[in-house]
């Protein structure tokens, strides 16, 4: 395991035992809000019976949807407590989930062609460069089959919600693909107040131009593009709150592609 591999495993136990917000499963869905979950631009059609990958996708709030949906769901992550919260999401739910430990920069453990979709949350910008995730789930995924993955706005990364300053939101890091970028984590991560030890986010900036070649160049083709998951803009709210700093910076793109025959 390399040093990059390392850090996110220490960083992802130190938030599961921090309790913190984006680590807890769910473990209220139905089939209604499974679906809208699951499939929000209504694309992937009926997935009874799909195998999914859910890649640097473990906590348990994303894989138990297409569990719910009747889709065979496997859970890559690094991190053991991450799996750990799909395996009690699952539970919760009366479902099985596979969960297999791995670096989503080697993913020879799976059988090529395996998956009918791989569906990557957020977790593409915690390794330096998308292009290593992208050849292997090419690899792992069966011609015609889709990828869904969220990336953060590289516009964005590095611009925080203090950064409001009269009138606008300041970028004051450059544009560069791999750039490392490291701050302090969201008060709000912490809402059970149990901070203690969690080593900063890593992250490493994904150009548009990287994202999108990378895809292209290995035969995917994009489908749908969607810039407010899991937002609410407020652009008349107060400047410096999270509502009003997405209203001119939306933090996270999601492309959803098939890989072409
Ligand atoms: C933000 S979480 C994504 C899923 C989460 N359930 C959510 O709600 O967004 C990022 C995940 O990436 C995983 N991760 C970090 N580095 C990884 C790597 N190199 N390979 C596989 N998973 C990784 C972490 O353990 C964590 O579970």
């Amino acid at each position: 395991m390399d040093e990059v591999a390392n850090y996110n495993r220490e960083r992802w136990k130190a938030l599961n035992a921090a309790d913190a917000l984006f680590t807890r499963p769910q473990l209220e869905l139905d089939i209604r809000s499974a679906g809208l979950q699951a499939d929000p631009h209504q694309r992937l059609g009926d997935i009874r019976g799909l195998k999914v990958l859910f890649l640097g996708g473990g906590g348990g709030k994303q894989s138990v949807a297409f569990g719910l949906l009747g889709a065979d769901v496997t859970v890559a992550d690094l991190s053991p407590e991450q799996l750990e919260g799909d395996r009690s999401a699952a539970e919760r739910h009366g479902l099985a989930v596979r969960t297999v430990e791995a670096d989503m920069r080697d993913l020879s453990v799976f059988a090529a062609d395996s998956f009918d979709i791989v569906d990557q949350p957020y977790s593409i910008n915690l390794v330096p460069d998308c292009r290593e995730v992208f050849r292997q789930v090419a690899a792992v995924l069966r011609p015609g089959g889709w990828y869904r993955v969220v990336i953060a706005n590289p516009f964005g990364m590095g611009v925080r919600q203090r950064d409001w300053n009269d009138g606008g939101y300041s970028i004051s890091e450059a544009y560069i693909d791999g750039a490392r970028l490291t701050w302090d984590d969201q008060e709000w991560v912490y809402d059970r107040g149990l901070k203690a030890d969690v080593p900063k986010p890593v992250e490493y900036r994904q150009t548009l131009g990287r994202v999108l070649n990378g895809l292209i160049d290995l035969g995917f083709r994009v489908e749908h593009f969607s810039e407010t998951i899991d937002i609410h803009p407020d652009v008349n709210g107060e400047p410096g709150t999270w509502d009003h700093y997405v209203a001119f910076v939306p933090p996270w793109f999601s492309i959803l592609a098939r890989l072409e025959n």
